[in-house]
């Protein structure tokens, strides 16, 4: 296959920003990245006891990755490859510092599978890759060949619903003529963004997003060249067409779809639809973050309790051993990814780890003793998706038509009555659901526009009339319509765009400053009319 149009625009931004943007003497301590080690991770699929010598690939590695597996897993063979050459040599340079002997890399094009390791993996890790790939069911297909019996891939994506205001954000960007080409385009962002008022969302989203701190973070969630969202339907369907079968969610106990059908009386329903709903309500609070198995694989099997082989201390440097010898006497915390803050590790709890004790199988750190995997079914489809899509995102033409800043937000108010067939609860009985879970982004001075549910509990008299107006006519763009006082609004933007110095000098249409008229100043609005052009 030849290299595509798209890997040429990805060798590109990631050789320009190697990302992510992390000093190179930054040290993981060895106890920290436990629920990346392969043994770990084999259980809580329900694929049994991993080998003890497995083989990952880390397939898109960036600067980073290859450093924290070699950390969780002292006896593993590494292959870490990614498109980007920089970042290679950033990370082979930081295992080297950290003398992390055990990795391999490659330069390779995951769009390409002529360039691709050889053999099987026991784990591949893809976390943040396959958005950025022309064709991200072939590459998903070309993965499952590379995985063993019951090896485990461990995929990241970004969620659609979540991820609007990143989008937007990245659609004000393009619309600025800001791009990942200019070295100063990251800090111009920056500076717009941030004289925004303090109110808006769009301000909040960018400032709030732990990657908007350095350029190369700026680039990758901001000035990216052509990334993109999956809904929990398209996550699925991706999943079942390449054989693969969701086998553990790496979310945080919130984010597993059982636990939250059960909270949400959502029973019965299949993970998609939970993770759909987590998404749409903007509570996932974190990228979809699937370990899956090949369909084939031997059915899951639940092994006998066993400490995690990083706390039993039989591997690893001096260093580690010296950390848990630190443990057993004052304990200590650990981070955790799929849980609530930090696990606070007792002394006693250390020593019984430690001695290969390992009885309690709700010890995060045991492995074994229990089944950790989905009990809904995988995947159920939603045929009229893509047109719903469509029409969640569309301009609406009328008297206080609903603001397409706040297009996600009204998604989730509108999902159960356009769409009848998914038989959804009515608003008001999802609300009542949702408020005793619901954790709300939005902090003062947002007023609201963040979550639907706090949106609602702020505004709802205005959501319920906008609601009740029932569906206006779509246009296709902002060259199809106009605003009320169209001439005014898009004078306002010229001189707004005139008074921040460091903005690319470039023509705008009036459909472009409509657009930014929209996405700059309408932020207090929950509705906006719109005339036909
Ligand atoms: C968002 S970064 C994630 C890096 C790393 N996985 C992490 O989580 O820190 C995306 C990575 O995918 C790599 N990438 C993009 N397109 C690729 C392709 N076609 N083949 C291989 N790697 C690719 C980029 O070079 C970049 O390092």
């Amino acid at each position: 296959m030849a290299t595509t149009t798209k890997s040429r625009q990805m060798r590109r931004q990631y050789g320009n920003w190697p990302y992510p943007q992390v000093p190179l003497l930054a040290t993981l301590p060895s106890t920290h990245p436990w629920e990346l080690n392969v043994a770990w991770l084999w259980d809580r699929c329900g694929s049994g006891a991993a080998p003890r010598r497995p083989r990952i690939w880390i397939a898109g590695c960036g600067t980073f990755q290859p450093y924290a597996f070699a950390v969780a897993n002292p006896r593993a063979e590494i292959v870490a490859t990614d498109l980007s050459e920089p970042s290679l040599q950033i990370a082979r340079r930081r295992c080297a510092w950290h003398r992390q002997k055990h990795v391999a890399f490659a330069p390779v094009d995951l769009a390409d599978e002529s360039t691709w390791p050889d053999g099987e993996f026991d784990l591949i890790e893809c976390y943040g890759v396959l958005m950025n790939l022309p064709d991200p069911a072939a590459t998903l297909r070309g993965l499952r060949r590379r995985l063993t019996a019951r090896g485990v891939l461990r995929l990241m994506v970004y969620p659609h619903w979540s991820r609007q205001r990143v989008f937007q954000v990245q659609r004000l960007a393009r619309l600025l003529g800001l791009t990942a080409h200019e070295r100063h385009h990251p800090r111009v962002l920056r500076s717009f963004v941030t004289s925004l008022p303090k109110a808006h969302p769009l301000r909040y989203a960018f400032t709030s997003y732990a990657d908007s701190r350095n350029d190369a973070g700026v680039v990758d969630g901001f000035l990216h060249a052509g990334d993109r969202g999956f809904t929990a339907y398209q996550l699925g369907a991706l999943l079942r067409d390449a054989a693969l079968t969701p086998a553990f969610w790496f979310h945080r106990p919130w984010g597993q779809p059982d636990l939250m059908a059960e909270r949400l009386g959502l029973d019965g329903r299949s993970q998609s639809f939970v993770l759909d709903q987590l998404d749409l309500w903007q509570e996932l609070r974190s990228n979809f973050i699937v370990c899956a198995r090949r369909n084939d694989a031997p059915p899951r099997e639940v092994q006998p309790p066993t400490p995690h082989p990083l706390f039993a201390g039989d591997t690893g440097s001096l260093r580690h051993k010296l950390r848990l010898e630190r443990l057993r006497w004052f304990g200590g915390s650990v981070p955790m990814r799929t849980g609530e803050g930090d696990y606070v590790l007792a002394p006693q709890a250390a020593r019984a780890l430690r001695k290969g004790r390992a009885a309690d199988p709700s010890n995060p750190l045991v492995l074994g003793g229990r089944d950790h995997g989905p009990r809904l079914p995988a995947h159920e489809d939603f045929p009229a998706e893509s047109a719903w899509l469509r029409a969640a995102s569309a301009i609406r033409i009328g008297r206080g038509a609903r603001n397409p800043l706040y297009a996600h937000i009204f998604a989730a108010f509108e999902l159960a009555d356009a769409h009848p067939e998914l038989a959804l609860p009515d608003i008001d009985d999802q609300i009542g659901r949702w408020l005793p879970w619901a954790d709300p982004l939005e902090a003062r001075p947002i007023l609201f526009g963040l979550t639907p549910y706090a949106t609602w509990q702020r505004m709802q008299t205005n959501v319920r009339e906008l609601l009740a107006k029932g569906p206006l006519p779509h246009a296709d763009g902002y060259h199809e319509v106009r605003l009320l006082g169209d001439r005014q609004a898009l004078q306002r933007v010229r001189d707004r765009l005139r008074d921040h110095s460091g903005l690319p000098q470039r023509h705008f249409d009036d459909a472009e400053l409509r657009e930014l008229f929209v996405l700059l100043f309408s932020y207090d609005r929950l509705s906006l009319t719109f005339e036909p052009a």
